[in-house]
């Protein structure tokens, strides 16, 4: 099949998508629920309808764009990614793999593709954990593992409740209807950006993902003692700065010593009250982010940190209890689709590499629904979560050329 990829439009659009933001270009914010987040879903929900797809939202907000197939009543091919994206991010995460997707079944109608199986794209809500200290919050509840009553429960950082930013954010309807059967799709591909260095300096354009590495995440909050940073002398100071930063090396040791390039252990957030000069920190909030594509590793380092703080708060008479907010298991991409998109690639002529995603993403939920794949395009200089965050158009295509093929073969 001759597919033809519109570079130029899927580039406006990119271009477009981040104008919604509450951060000055290029760095992209676009947080769930807000107004510019509301922005771009409205924008996604245009540009499917005027290439025809017929769109709908579940009670979370995820939306479904679907290319009608000959046998509807088969289970779908999809693809899709997010749009959210955490403060002062880029412009290309998850966007690429939700409008480039647009692109391919766009392409696939121009080329004159009838599939036989239905195609969705599927913009997921909220893959980043910004607002409620959890990511994947669509596709983890669209695969069950993340109940309704759970949701309910949440509470962002300005303590909002779920259910009232949800009613915010336009989505009405029953929790409960959101997750889906095993086997409710044929297959799920998703197209992202490496966010890491290989492919750049391997020079290839293309990476077929094997297996996508598993999340930990440990929230919490340190309570020491408060005051004078002149008057209270340094003796029994309950400083609750100090204990989380000790903590945080801690996280850096347990990271580094299994010795495997796969661990890594990040303190990404970290703030302290009352945050003046001249008082003693009196409480801390903390999270940390803890990946490894082996589970028992992940979870050995897991063990670690949670003894150091063990000894690190009993030592400095502080209190606080470590939170797991997550601890999912790494996810495998099937043979079947890795092999349509190594038959996309060879069809087309572009060398790729097999890898590992360090990253998390949708696919590693919706792997537990269907078989899942993943085509990663170069990110320049490994950079990503960032305003600098760069890929070129050419790379974009291609990879909308390989997905495109992909669901065509998927859908046949
Ligand atoms: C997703 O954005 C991640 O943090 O891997
Ligand atoms: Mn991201
Ligand atoms: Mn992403």
């Amino acid at each position: 099949m001759n597919i033809s990829v519109n570079q130029e439009r899927l580039s406006a659009e990119l271009d477009t998508l981040a104008t919604f933001s509450d951060a000055p270009a290029p760095a992209v914010t676009r947080v769930l629920w807000t107004a510019r987040d509301l922005e771009a879903r409205a924008y996604f929900q245009i540009l499917c309808s005027e290439a025809g797809l017929s769109v709908r939202q579940d009670a979370l907000g995820n939306i479904f764009a679907r290319f009608e197939g000959t046998e509807p009543h088969l289970p779908a091919v999809a693809t899709g990614s997010h749009t959210d994206a955490i403060p002062h991010s880029g412009r290309f995460d998850g966007c690429v793999g939700v409008l480039g997707g647009l692109e391919a079944l766009r392409a696939l109608k121009s080329a004159g593709f009838v599939p036989r199986r239905s195609l969705e794209l599927i913009m997921f809500t909220s893959e980043e954990p910004t607002r409620f200290g959890l990511g994947c919050l669509g596709s983890r509840t669209m695969a069950g593992v993340l109940s309704p009553e759970k949701l309910r429960g949440l509470k962002d950082g300005d303590g909002i409740a779920f259910e009232t930013a949800r009613s915010a954010g336009g989505c009405s309807g029953e929790l409960e209807t959101v997750r889906l059967p095993e086997g409710c799709y044929h297959a799920f591909v998703e197209l992202h950006i490496e966010q890491g260095p290989l492919l750049e300096k391997a020079g290839l354009p293309l990476g077929v993902v094997a297996a996508i590495a598993a999340p930990a995440t440990l929230r919490l909050t340190i309570e020491g003692e408060g005051g004078h940073a002149g008057a209270r002398l340094m003796p029994g100071r309950r400083d609750a700065l100090l204990a989380g930063s000790e903590l945080a090396l801690a996280v850096e040791k347990a990271a580094l010593s299994t010795g495997a390039i796969d661990t890594v252990g990040t303190t990404g957030f970290f703030q302290i009250h009352p945050g003046a000069v001249n008082s003693i920190p009196s409480r801390a909030q903390i999270e940390i982010d803890v990946r490894d594509i082996e589970l028992e590793r992940r979870d050995e380092v897991v063990g670690q940190i949670r003894a150091a703080w063990d000894e690190i708060s009993e030592r400095r008479g502080v209190s606080g209890a470590l939170e797991t907010l997550n601890a999912d298991p790494p996810a495998t991409c099937a043979e079947s689709i890795v092999s349509a998109s190594q038959n996309a690639a060879k069809a087309l002529d572009l060398p790729f590499q097999k890898m590992v995603s360090r990253a998390y993403h949708d696919a590693l939920f919706m792997a537990r629904l269907c078989p899942t794949g993943m085509i990663f395009i170069p990110s320049k200089g490994g950079i990503s979560h960032r305003p600098d965050e760069y890929s070129s158009p050419e790379e974009i295509k291609r990879g909308v050329e390989v997905l495109a093929l992909s669901l065509a073969e998927l859908a046949a």
